[in-house]
């Protein structure tokens, strides 16, 4: 018989990868499919540059996520400008998020130099490594894309696209993958792939890659660096899922919920609030007045969660479940708007997690509520019926146990946060330490 860890789950990564990005394009509507775009671009480029089959399927993936790290609506804008100030600002934290999965360690390196200037040669190597080519091609590839104005005929800014990238040949880009450039954009399909709303089906009917397979822990790994690009984008957000995962797996594990797979439920409490990708982060970072503009956009988050998830296959129970944590039993929750039966065990379990963590742990506008006060919040919100009356009472049986559990994981994710933070050189000069609760997320008995 094959031991647990021989078990094998095949994964798609070019769209898991490609819908977790997508989802950060949403943020703003100029970015709409720019990493869709810039894959295309990469992946037509590449080929044209003859690299093997291993190459391009590694420039696809790292193209497919590139400004995975522009944790902000800021940043994010800032890489639109054609000559960015401080690319820094988000290629180090996108390399440090992809290097928390080892199978990614190759992608971080290329994401990391993809602002670099060719230099003439000089841009290949930096700070003492090599630079691999796949990064100069996602950043020729990159500016082809912010060039394009949606508001005009793609085909009449063909010329002008192709002049600009022209002139950055020999300091901007290497000459080798301008002519390759070139090549490609004498074609008007090329243009109108580009800009076509279904750019990422083309380019993956082109271009498929095979599925990879995972192990247990490296499918835990998978979800754990998602679980981080979700958490990591604002100081207030940085532990929150860590804790709803420890809860939600402490009273799946109570309850008797689905024994045979735990795996699924702590997964689904690190991605539930994934859907938080379509949010600014500006916004996850205001402290207090949100305005209803902003409530318009925080409501949307559980269905993009389920529009992430459920398409990857073996996640539609997760996707499902995330999707719903905001339900509440007497259908005042959203975005469903379900009641009673129609909430399934893993979304009630979700819920009860989710805002236990969400009282407990330390808020931008307000710190962590005592356990007396979250116990006597969460028996109202039974009586009123909103949250499941057993998981409830399972976490207030278990109060001290579960609350440390919670507690150390969220820790742990505190630590996590601060090492990424350092990697990134964000720590300097920022609020990200300093302005916190005198009991910080410990919560009081
Ligand atoms: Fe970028
Ligand atoms: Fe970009
Ligand atoms: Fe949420």
């Amino acid at each position: 018989m094959p031991s647990e860890t021989a078990v094998k789950t095949r994964v798609e990564l070019y769209p898991l990868l490609a819908g977790i990005a997508a989802a950060t394009d949403l943020v703003s509507p100029v970015l709409v499919n720019h990493h869709r775009r810039v894959a295309f671009v990469a992946a037509a480029l590449g080929s044209n540059l003859g690299l093997n089959q291993e190459e391009l399927r590694r420039l696809i993936l790292a193209a497919a996520v590139h400004d995975i790290g522009g944790l902000t609506v800021g940043t994010r804008l800032e890489a639109f400008e054609f000559e960015v100030a401080t690319p820094a600002r988000h290629t180090l934290p996108g390399a440090s998020l992809l290097a928390g999965f080892a199978p990614f360690a190759e992608l971080a390196r290329i994401v990391r130099f993809h602002h670099l200037y060719w230099q003439h040669g000089r841009g290949g190597a930096e700070e003492g490594e090599e630079v691999p080519r796949l990064s100069h091609i996602i950043h020729l590839a990159d500016r082809v894309a912010v060039q394009i104005d949606p508001t005009r005929e793609i085909l009449a800014q063909q010329r002008e696209i192709v002049a600009r990238i022209k002139a950055g040949s020999g300091e901007m880009f290497a000459p080798d993958q301008v002519e390759a450039f070139l090549e490609l954009a004498g074609r008007e399909a090329f243009w109108l792939d580009l800009t076509s709303p279904g750019v990422g089906a083309i380019l993956e009917q082109r271009f498929p890659l095979a599925a990879l397979e995972f192990d247990r822990g490296q499918l835990l790994a998978l979800a754990e660096m998602f679980r981080r690009l979700i958490d990591f984008r604002s100081r207030f957000t940085a532990t929150h899922s860590s804790g709803v995962a420890a809860v939600a797996s402490a009273l799946a594990a109570r309850s008797g919920f689905m024994p045979a797979d735990p795996d699924r439920i702590m997964i689904a409490g690190w991605l539930h609030d994934i859907g938080k990708l379509v949010v600014p982060a500006e916004i996850l970072e205001k402290r207090q007045g949100l305005a209803s503009g902003d409530l318009a956009i925080i409501y949307k988050h559980p269905y993009y969660t389920g529009e992430i998830l459920r398409p990857i296959p073996g996640f539609e129970d997760i996707g499902q479940w995330g999707s719903l944590h905001h339900e509440r039993l007497d259908g005042s929750g959203y975005p469903f708007r379900m009641k009673g039966e129609e909430i399934p065990q893993g979304a009630r379990i979700l819920a009860v997690a989710d805002t236990f963590t969400a009282l407990m742990e330390d808020r931008p506008y307000r710190c962590g509520i005592s356990a007396a006060g979250t116990e006597r919040i969460m028996r109202d919100m039974v009586e009123y019926h909103r949250l499941d009356r057993d998981f409830v009472g399972l976490v207030h049986e278990n109060i001290s146990e579960i609350n440390d559990r919670r507690h150390e994981a969220q820790l742990a994710a505190d630590q996590a946060h601060l090492r990424f933070l350092e990697e990134c050189r964000l720590l300097a000069g920022s609020s990200e330490v300093g302005d916190r609760c005198p009991v910080s997320s410990r919560g009081q008995a």
